[in-house]
């Protein structure tokens, strides 16, 4: 066991990484099509890749973009779809990435608080009815960065009548969807609303490996275009030996199998975990959440997780304030990742903090 235990980090553990796998992937992708793939390439991604995500989505090819990742695809939608100075719409905490570009490609941003089941509805309508129509909401729905949480199908339904009401643009960013733990798949926003309306993002960094860097985005195919123009002119087109690699992991059947042994190895994390909230102190607020890679707690009154940060490290412990989730207050949340550490690795972090957050009180 490593001295220090990250819950910091988004990533999956490493056995979720299938090696094996993606060698042999890669080396059906290199004798299928080992030119094309070893060339540049269009900037909008391999188009075997694109077809096969275009299936999955019930899309056309040309509304498929695919990305270094989906951050890059949210990063393209800021700098082309977007202009300084508009209102963006953000779940209150949020993905501390998305912030920190909104707020370095100069946003305004409209923070609407998360609920245990998804974004305030009632609190974004109130906003729009006083003016505060925002040009894009930028939504997690299912078992949300940071909070874990999960719009339920009659917030996902209000929130799409009301961007019809108003007029706004959804962006649905559902990287951990496919990692549902127990429940009931929830349709996506997407699926219920005209491309124009919902566009829609994903990746898979989480259902597959985060080094291959293949995300992408569903819009009309104009933007599609837009982004390739903007891809061609700054890396001329994606790593294509990934894609390939993982079109093949697509069209031989392996990404239904490979989503069910991750989902596995999170669910015996999050049990873990769940299990080490013993060790928190009284008063300590969470919601177990159904899927994905997060758990975030809220502390008792007279703790601060900003403060505890630093003893906690020093206690071998990491985690990502919920400070950095929020454009302002958050001081007693934290997100505690449990994706990429082993659940002995869990139980034994969660007994470190327990021990400082208690010692605090
Ligand atoms: C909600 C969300 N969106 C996007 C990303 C970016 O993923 P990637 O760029 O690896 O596809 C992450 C990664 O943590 C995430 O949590």
């Amino acid at each position: 066991m490593s001295d220090s235990i990250s819950f910091a980090r988004g990533a999956p553990c490493p056995e979720a990484l299938s090696t094996d796998l993606i060698a042999e992937c890669s080396q059906k992708a290199l004798a299928a099509d080992g030119v094309r793939l070893l060339s540049y390439g269009t900037g909008q991604g391999y188009p075997p890749l694109r077809e096969v995500i275009a299936d999955m989505r019930g899309v056309n090819a040309d509304q498929v973009f695919v990305t270094n990742g989906s951050l890059q695809g949210f990063v393209f939608l800021l700098e082309t779809f977007l202009e300084p100075g508009d209102l963006v719409a953000v779940e209150a905490p949020t993905y501390d990435r998305a912030l920190l570009q909104l707020n370095l490609h100069g946003m305004k941003i409209l923070p609407i608080p998360v609920e245990v089941d998804g974004i305030d509805v009632g609190a974004l309508e109130a906003a729009c009815s006083a003016g505060n129509v925002p040009k894009m909401l930028y939504t997690i729905p299912n078992f949300q960065n940071p909070s874990g949480a999960t719009m339920s199908q009659a917030k996902r339904q209000a929130l799409l009548e009301l961007a019809e009401r108003f007029d706004f643009t959804i962006l649905e960013d559902d990287p951990y969807g496919p990692l549902r733990f127990e429940g009931e798949h929830l349709p996506g926003l997407a699926e219920g609303a005209p491309v124009e309306r919902v566009m829609f993002t994903s990746s898979f960094s989480k259902t597959v490996a985060p080094g291959l860097r293949v995300g992408y985005v569903i819009m009309t195919p104009e933007m599609a275009a837009t982004f390739a123009t903007t891809a061609n002119q700054t890396y001329i087109s994606p790593a294509f030996l990934a894609q390939g690699a993982l079109h093949q992991l697509i069209i031989n059947g392996h990404l239904e199998p490979n989503i069910a042994k991750v989902t596995d190895l999170m669910r015996e994390r999050r049990d873990a975990m769940v299990a080490g909230l013993s060790e928190m102190p009284e008063g300590t607020v969470c919601t177990p959440p159904e899927g994905g890679f997060f758990l975030w707690m809220e502390l008792p009154e007279s703790l601060s997780a900003d403060a505890l940060f630093a003893p906690a490290k020093d206690a071998g412990v990491v985690y990502v304030k919920g400070s950095a989730c929020v454009l302002e207050g958050g001081e007693r949340t934290l997100r505690l990742a449990f994706s990429g550490v082993s659940p002995a690795e869990i139980t034994e972090g969660m007994t470190r903090l327990g021990t400082v957050f208690r010692a605090a009180t």
